[in-house]
């Protein structure tokens, strides 16, 4: 390791202790920032985390609207985020005005969002769900219940396949995960005959088709920590390979090639965080996650019943 990293670790290890901070990541941060975290988990860890906490200030080394999940359920703390514009694509694709009216125009119909969403839209619906849970609370509702699903509709098509349902989806999808390219994993998979395909159920229906495993990061990683397979084709942002191949160090990770010419994957909103951001966010305690204690509070109610269902449900 690098003199330079090892001061940067060192100096956020003791801004840890002076500031009683927290340091939460998910899974497709840079490998450094998810070594010096205190919790590296998926969308539901994180945020099961974040609720239970008694740190002062929570460091949030994501994307933006986990952060500002954070900051609703835990508004007495301070929660920062190394870069305010580590967005995503699919939060993005959900527009309060255009969802509102949406929601309107079908009032008999429960709302489920995927956690991948503004505090605004989180307003607006009455559970939250994460890829670890969004199969289970749908099953947990009665059949004749009619549900509007927002905003991914790759998740939400794979759902309704998988419950039987019709649930009303919102047109949104993640950048990251429409891009895996089903003609190269083919290929991939003649290469590597013996290889599992795992797949993130943000991904495209072509791709959930072909996977032997559907998951979110978390079931990803433990599926492949758990299985005697060898081989593994990963069709998710490449972060994840960071935690999987120290958890795993036998077994073989290729990560699933996007159907551009670039090599890879990432997420640019995650990769928008670096160690040196990180560390320059702790010092100065910014940048920070506000928000309007009337928004907060409505947004609180759909992700505390996310929680508790979760509860309930044993996740
Ligand atoms: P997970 O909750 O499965 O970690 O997914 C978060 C995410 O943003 C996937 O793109
Ligand atoms: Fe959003 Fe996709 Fe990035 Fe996840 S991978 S944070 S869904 S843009």
């Amino acid at each position: 390791m690098e003199q330079a990293t090892t001061d940067i670790f060192e100096e956020i290890e003791r801004l840890k202790k002076e500031k009683n901070a927290i340091i939460l990541a998910h899974y497709y941060q840079e490998g450094d920032i998810q070594d010096v975290a205190d919790y590296i988990g998926d969308s539901l860890g994180l945020s099961q985390q974040a609720a239970k906490t008694e740190a002062d200030m929570i460091v949030f080394a994501g994307v933006h609207f986990m952060a500002e999940t954070a900051k609703i359920l835990c508004p007495e703390k301070k929660v920062v985020l190394p870069d305010l514009e580590a967005g995503c694509s699919l939060a993005d694709s959900c527009s309060p005005v255009e969802f509102k009216k949406f929601k309107e125009a079908h009032p008999d119909h429960l709302v489920i969002s995927y956690i991948n969403c503004s505090a605004e839209i989180k307003a607006l619906t009455d559970i939250v769900c994460t890829s670890s849970n969004a199969v289970q609370i749908v099953n947990s509702l009665p059949p004749e219940q009619a549900i509007i699903f927002a905003p991914d509709k790759n998740l939400g098509k794979y759902i309704n396949k998988l419950t039987g349902r019709d649930m009303l989806l919102w047109n949104g999808s993640c950048i990251v995960h429409e891009i895996f390219s089903s003609k190269k994993i083919t290929q991939l998979q003649h290469e590597h005959p013996d290889a599992v395909l795992i797949a993130h159920p943000e991904c495209e229906e072509v791709v959930l088709d072909m996977a032997d495993f559907i998951g979110s990061t978390s079931a990803l990683l433990n599926y492949v920590v758990k299985s005697d397979k060898k081989e593994f084709i990963v069709s998710t942002e490449p972060g994840i390979l960071h935690e999987m191949s120290k958890r795993a160090p036998n077994k073989i990770l290729i990560p699933a090639p996007p159907d551009n010419s670039c090599a890879c994957n990432n997420c640019p909103y995650m990769k928008l965080n670096t160690l040196e951001k990180l560390l320059s966010c702790m010092k100065n305690e910014t940048p920070e996650i506000t928000m309007e204690e009337s928004l907060r509070k409505q947004a609180e109610k759909s992700i505390l019943r996310m929680l508790d269902l979760s509860k309930q449900l044993g996740l």
